[in-house]
């Protein structure tokens, strides 16, 4: 089932007050907010949600980016919930940012980047349980 799924608006794009119009545009492409919690991640907790990054040389930037302010986690709901999220968001890479995207919009870099959203039906359940302690959106 792929009706649901996880994406978090980081610190850099708290910090520049676009939470509003990401929520926006979220709703205009069809997305249902389930859930919304303000998050705020320790180094560990950090590192348990990007556990797959771990060793690699930007683990330690990104952790360090993630701590750095708080994070607001939404559960959203539509058909096809992951891919259709992965288009709205864009590519994490600046270069190949679309326009149209919320990273288009909102990316200041590729740690920077504005929003994280889960990439696989896998991941959306593992990433609610780590940020909401169930899966009962
Ligand atoms: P996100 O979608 O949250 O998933 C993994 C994150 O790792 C990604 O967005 C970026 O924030 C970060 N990331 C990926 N590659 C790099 C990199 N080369 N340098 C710094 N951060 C990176």
């Amino acid at each position: 089932m792929n009706r649901k799924t996880l994406l978090l608006i980081k610190p850099n794009a708290i910090e520049h007050h676009h939470v509003g119009h990401i929520i926006t545009i979220l709703e205009e492409a069809g997305f249902r907010i389930l859930r919304v919690k303000d998050l705020h991640f320790t180094p560990e907790t950090a590192g348990e949600f990007y556990a797959m990054h771990r060793g690699k040389d930007f683990f330690e930037r990104l952790v360090d980016f993630m701590v750095s302010g708080p994070n607001i986690a939404l559960v959203l709901e539509k058909e096809n919930a992951v891919e259709e999220l992965r288009k709205l968001v864009g590519s994490a890479n600046p270069d190949k940012r679309e326009p149209g995207t919320i990273r288009h919009l909102y990316s200041e870099g590729i740690a920077q980047n504005a929003v994280h959203a889960s990439d696989t039906v896998e991941n959306v359940q593992r990433e609610i349980e780590l940020i909401f302690g169930d899966d009962s959106a």
